[in-house]
């Protein structure tokens, strides 16, 4: 997709979330809502949603859109588990090329993960979007992705951490 094009359903996207979450405080509607609306708006998505950091370096599937999931993913595995790790944000082409990647759906391509840490630093969760599509993710996807986790921990603030 042309970045324009990809910037244009990012502008909705940022949009309707501020609209849909005003005055709302609680981190399960916000994350379900979030994964709902990107689920929604963006077309290469095959899956889209959250894993939660539930215990040290463990990973705990949140409220997401599309088929089941894996439940749990350790931080050693996976590109979910490399974004964690590393703190940064995973943008693989072709899944296939990793030979770590955790193949919940077998027809996935492609994905993006970004990490989520709430005002202190802490890691507290990580936004991950599948695609059916080889290289469907950019450098806009990367940069507007990290706009809505920014914006969702500012959102929450010290809700965040108490959820
Ligand atoms: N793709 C992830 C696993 C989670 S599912 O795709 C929803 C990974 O390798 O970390």
């Amino acid at each position: 997709m042309e970045p324009d094009a990809k910037r244009q359903i990012y502008a909705t996207i940022h949009r309707q979330i501020t609209g849909v979450l005003e005055g709302v405080e609680d981190p399960i509607t916000t994350f379900a809502t979030v994964a709902s609306v990107l689920h929604q708006a963006l077309p290469y998505s095959s899956w889209t949603g959250f894993y939660r950091v539930v215990a040290p370096g463990l990973l705990r599937v949140g409220p997401y859109q599309g088929p089941v999931a894996c439940l749990e993913i350790p931080f050693e595995r996976g590109v979910c588990g490399a974004a964690a790790r590393q703190r940064a944000t995973q943008v693989v082409g072709d899944v296939e090329q990793v030979p770590d990647h955790i193949a919940c759906d077998a027809a996935a391509r492609s994905e993006i993960v970004v990490p989520i840490e709430d005002a202190t630093g802490e890691l507290v969760a990580v936004l991950d979007i599948d695609s059916h599509e080889l290289d469907s993710f950019d450098e806009v996807d990367r940069e507007e992705l990290e706009k809505v986790s920014a914006g969702l921990v500012q959102h929450l603030g010290t809700a965040l951490a108490e959820g």
